[in-house]
C-alpha cells in the first residue's frame, strides 16, 4: 500500500490495518530526519496548512505546528478564545472564510464530538482531527501504538490496560480502536462510574481493581480525571481515586514483571501517577510526545500527496 485509504483523518474507526502500516513506515522515515542536524525536508513547500483550536492544547498544537514546518509547510494558527467565534460567527463561515486564504489542510480541536466530520463534509479541504470532544483523538492513539511498537518492538500481541477516566476520553476510544486493529488485547480499567456501558460491545476487558490490571498488562496507559467534562460527582474524593487507581513507585515494584507506563498528557501528577513513576525508567511518556512529531508529519505528509494528485 502507498497511499492513504483515506481523503482525511476523522477517525481510528475509518482506517485500515494497512493505513496504520503505512503512517508507521512513513513516520520511521520522519522520525530519522528530525533527529538529523537539519531536521527539516522541503515535501510539502507548496501546502498551506490551518491549526484550528476551539479548546486548549499544549503537546497536539505545538506538535502539529512543528510536524508542518519541518515539512516546510506554510502553517496558520487560530485560537478560538481570541476570534470572532466570541462575536457570533459560525464554524463553517470561520473555516470557509480561512479556506478563502487558499488553505489546502485543516487540523481541528474541537469540543464537539463529530465536528470533523461535519466539516469534511462542508468544506474543500483536507481535514485531520485534532480531538473531538469525548470522541476520538486518532493521532494520539497512533502516537501511543508507534511508541509501543519502539519499544517493545510490535504492537501485535501485546495487553495493554487503560486506566482512569475511559468514560470522558477520545483518547481511550481512539487507542482501543487503534489497539485492536493491530492485534493487541485491551483492558480498560477504573472506578465503575468512569467506564461506559457500551464498552462490553467492543470487545475489551474490564477490571476495576488496579493491581489486577496492571500485573496483566505488558503497558499501562494512564489517563487524566477530566473534570472539566463532568457534571457530577463520579468518585467521592480525589484522595479515594488516587488511592485505588493512582500508580506509584511501590506499586509498579511490587508487580510480577515490568511493565511500560505510557500517558497522553497533560499530568496530574500525585493523582494517576506519582512524579517517581512518571519520571521513571519504566515510563515512555516523553518518548510519546517526540514520536508524535514524526508521526503528525507522516499523517500530514501522506493526506497531503493525496491533493497533489
Ligand atoms: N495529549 C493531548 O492531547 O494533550 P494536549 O491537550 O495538551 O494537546
Amino acid at each position: 500500500m502507498s497511499e492513504l485509504s483515506v481523503n482525511h483523518l476523522l477517525g481510528i474507526k475509518y482506517l485500515k490495518k494497512e493505513d496504520i502500516k503505512l503512517i508507521f513506515e512513513t513516520a520511521d522515515h520522519f522520525k530519522e530526519v528530525i533527529n538529523r542536524p537539519i531536521k527539516k525536508v522541503p515535501s510539502l513547500r507548496d501546502i498551506t496548512i490551518a491549526n484550528l483550536f476551539f479548546e486548549n492544547s499544549t503537546r497536539t498544537k505545538l506538535s502539529f505546528e512543528l510536524a508542518q514546518k519541518r515539512l516546510s509547510a506554510d502553517v496558520i494558527n487560530f485560537s478560538s478564545a481570541q476570534s470572532s467565534v466570541k462575536k457570533g460567527e459560525t464554524l463553517i463561515d470561520t473555516v470557509n472564510n480561512i479556506l478563502s486564504m487558499k488553505v489546502d489542510m485543516v487540523v481541528m480541536r474541537h469540543p464537539n464530538p463529530g465536528a470533523g466530520v461535519f466539516l469534511s463534509k462542508h468544506v474543500n479541504a483536507r481535514i485531520v482531527n485534532a480531538g473531538d470532544g469525548a470522541h476520538e483523538h486518532p493521532t494520539q492513539a497512533l502516537l501511543d501504538s508507534y511508541s509501543i511498537r519502539e519499544k517493545h518492538g510490535e504492537v501485535k500481541g501485546k495487553k495493554v490496560v487503560i486506566v482512569g477516566d475511559i468514560l470522558h476520553s477520545r483518547v481511550a476510544l481512539s487507542n482501543i480502536f487503534a489497539l485492536q486493529l493491530q492485534g493487541a488485547e485491551v483492558m480498560v480499567c477504573g472506578p465503575k462510574t468512569l467506564i461506559p456501558k457500551y464498552i462490553n460491545k467492543l470487545g475489551v476487558k474490564v477490571e476495576t481493581n488496579l493491581r489486577k490490571a496492571l500485573n496483566w498488562c505488558d503497558v499501562a496507559n494512564m489517563l487524566r480525571v477530566q473534570n472539566e467534562r463532568m457534571d457530577i460527582s463520579y468518585f467521592p474524593s480525589t484522595r479515594e481515586y488516587t488511592q485505588q487507581f493512582g500508580v506509584t513507585k511501590d506499586l509498579l515494584n511490587s508487580l510480577d514483571k515490568k511493565i511500560t507506563i505510557m500517558h497522553p498528557g497533560p499530568i496530574n501528577r500525585g493523582v494517576e501517577i506519582t512524579s517517581d513513576v512518571a519520571d521513571s525508567d519504566q515510563s515512555i511518556i516523553l518518548d510519546q510526545v517526540e514520536n508524535g512529531v514524526a508521526v503528525r508529519m507522516a499523517v500530514i505528509y501522506l493526506l497531503a500527496s493525496k491533493i497533489k494528485q
